[in-house]
């Protein structure tokens, strides 16, 4: 039993006391908690694959910054290194593959991920359940194939995209056969997670916004619609960075909730996703700000929103030099200004 199931009400569609509010990257880098943990160990990784820390820093700021929602720490990462293709995460860098997919052949050395893979995340998920003790729900997540695809061909980060993007080009065929392989395994890891105590999913497509319209819909909502077609257990929120054009298309798909990012306008979205949650969206970059600035920006967002059912957040994930106190700051505002 839920203690505080505010989030889950929202989600489907529910009219809620107060707003619920959580952060995209609230267990991380902002919490000087999660970076005592974090360098006791040899790196990101092993924190990742140690159920019991991944857990204890999942929890942390449940407890220190009060969001009404725990996301299990992990990566999205872990899909392609089920898939046979391993990530490092390089300090102060981000992910790099030492092996990438560049040609068709490449698709034979790589397997569907089954469900003897990533058990280190099932088992964090039960032990984070069982330690919260019904006092938020715990979301489950996993990254949109079109994003996992994107870092399997590019080996990173990229400004352009160009590699990925060029495939959807060059070898179109290839291109879907990799999205439907990582698709599959996203399926089933997704589920997976819902039986170790998920009670909802959110699936980011953060680099949903670099490509063209046609080729969005073609290459990523397609597969984002199936992954919704094949779980009803529970609600599944969709957030396509920078994909604004998309929302019509997002109104149709078996999703509960939408995240909107900062460029997107939130009065506007009501109109088009009138039977969708919608999530999100304030300017990471406005917690620099003063208080009485942050509670002015999150008074401006909540009027955005309007009575339509809600999930307060940032319009992308929280920068790791952001004062802790300022995010606390954030969440007293919703939790204050949209009470009735
Ligand atoms: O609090 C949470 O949101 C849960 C944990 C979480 C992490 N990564 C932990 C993490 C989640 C949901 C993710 C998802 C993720 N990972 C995404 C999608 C969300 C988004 O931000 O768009 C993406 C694109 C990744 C890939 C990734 N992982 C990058 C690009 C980086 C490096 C950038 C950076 O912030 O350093 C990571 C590393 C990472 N994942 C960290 C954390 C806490 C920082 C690493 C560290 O502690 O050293």
């Amino acid at each position: 039993m839920l203690k505080n199931d505010l989030i889950l009400r929202a989600a489907r569609g529910e009219q809620t006391e107060r707003t619920p509010v959580w952060l995209m990257r609230q267990a991380g880098r902002i919490l000087p908690e999660y970076r005592a943990v974090r360098n006791s160990l040899s790196g990101f990784k092993e924190l990742v694959e140690t159920p019991e820390l991944a857990a204890e820093v999942t929890i942390q700021p449940v407890d220190i910054l009060g969001v009404d929602a725990a996301i299990i720490f992990s990566d999205i990462l872990v899909i392609p290194e089920a898939m046979g293709l391993t990530y490092e995460m390089v300090e102060k860098k981000g992910p790099h593959f030492p092996k990438t997919i560049e040609k068709a052949s490449d698709l034979d050395k790589l397997r569907v991920a089954d469900s003897n893979d990533l058990s280190y995340v099932y088992e964090a998920l039960k032990i984070t359940k069982k330690e919260l003790a019904g006092k938020v729900p715990l979301i489950g997540f996993a990254g949109a194939p079109w994003t996992i695809f994107s870092y399997m061909i590019e080996g990173g980060g990229s400004k352009t995209f160009s590699k990925a993007r060029r495939l959807l080009y060059s070898d179109p065929a290839m291109a879907e056969r990799l999205l439907d392989m990582i698709t599959q395994s996203t399926i089933g890891y997704l589920k997976k997670q819902v039986e170790a105590g998920a009670d909802m999913l959110q699936i980011f497509d953060s680099w949903a916004g670099v490509l063209p319209p046609e080729h969005y819909s073609r290459f990523s909502l397609k597969y984002i619609s199936r992954i919704c077609d094949s779980i009803d257990e529970v609600p599944i929120t969709v957030f396509a960075k920078g994909a604004w054009w998309a929302l019509p298309e997002m109104a149709n798909m078996n999703c509960r909730t939408v995240g909107l990012d900062w460029n997107m306008n939130a009065a506007d979205a009501r109109k088009i996703l009138t039977t969708k949650t919608l999530q999100g969206n304030l300017d990471p970059c406005a917690l620099y700000g003063s208080e009485e600035a942050i509670r002015k920006a999150t008074q401006n967002m909540l009027d955005d929103f309007g009575d339509h059912p809600h999930i307060a957040n940032l319009g992308h994930g929280v920068y790791p030099d952001t004062d802790p106190g300022k995010v606390k700051y954030f969440i007293d505002c919703v939790k204050e200004l949209s009470a009735h």
